[in-house]
């Protein structure tokens, strides 16, 4: 029996938090080989065997490390860069999917300047990674609901190498999302602070945490 390429492509997630969780369970039912990996090992387990998905299995961060696709699902309020170092050899030549929105502890404000983002620290931190930036403006519970009116939401993916974003498209494949292509890393000074509008708005509009963007289009008319 022949193996989908992107079956191949084993994700190491790191955190069982609220996205941690349900990015593992994501990617697994859409039919990724996963590690959910936590601090203590104990507690992905429990979380492992209560999702209950043939493909999703649990254990560390050092074992989540040891896939060729990783996903810290942490803060960098909590130490996420200086998480990752011990296990910087590991990182060599991978994807590094950055889903960081870089909040101090009372989320007013991000603990990077303006000049700078999670994504492009992280990058800064580990070069001999690749890191792709993405699901930084979907909120947890979207991943509970993801149909808008039967419509998919957007997520924006930001990086500065073609074939890491490439790989990371691949291994989206079937997940319930439309992703679309924000260009470089640089640009996740914009897309991480955009936060900030989602969240306000989706207090306003009494849909919070259960709101996301998506781009409306037209045709554009052809050229005469
Ligand atoms: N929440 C959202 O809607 C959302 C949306 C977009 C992006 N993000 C980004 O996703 C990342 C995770 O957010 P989250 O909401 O999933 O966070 P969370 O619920 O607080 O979970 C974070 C996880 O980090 C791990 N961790 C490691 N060191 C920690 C420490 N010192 N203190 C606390 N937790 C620690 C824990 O997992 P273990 O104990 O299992 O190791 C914890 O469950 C952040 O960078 C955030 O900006 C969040």
């Amino acid at each position: 029996m022949s193996t989908h390429p992107n079956q191949a492509l084993e994700l190491g997630v790191l955190g069982t938090g609220r996205m941690g969780t349900r990015l593992a369970a994501m990617f697994a039912r859409a039919g990724r080989r996963v590690i959910l990996g936590s601090r203590d090992c104990d507690r992905a387990q429990a979380i492992v065997d209560a999702l209950d998905l043939p493909t999703l299995r649990a254990g560390c961060y050092a074992d989540a490390v040891r896939a060729p696709a990783i996903l810290p699902a942490l803060f960098m309020r909590d130490g996420l860069l200086d998480q990752l170092e011990p296990y910087c050899a590991s990182l060599k030549s991978k994807l590094l999917i950055d889903i960081s929105n870089p909040f101090n502890a009372d989320y007013s404000d991000f603990i990077t300047p303006w000049d700078s983002s999670g994504a492009e620290e992280l990058q800064r931190r580990f070069p001999q990674a690749q890191v792709v930036g993405a699901f930084k403006n979907v909120f947890w519970e979207v991943f509970d609901h993801p149909q808008f009116d039967q419509q998919l939401s957007d997520v924006l993916v930001m990086g500065d190498n073609e074939d890491a974003k490439a790989a990371f498209l691949q291994l989206t494949e079937g997940t319930p999302f439309r992703y679309l292509d924000a260009g470089p890393l640089m640009r996740s000074r914009t897309i991480e602070r955009l936060t900030f509008i989602t969240s306000s708005l989706g207090q306003q509009l009494n849909s919070y945490p259960r709101m996301n963007w998506r781009l409306l289009t037209q045709e554009a008319p052809k050229a005469a």
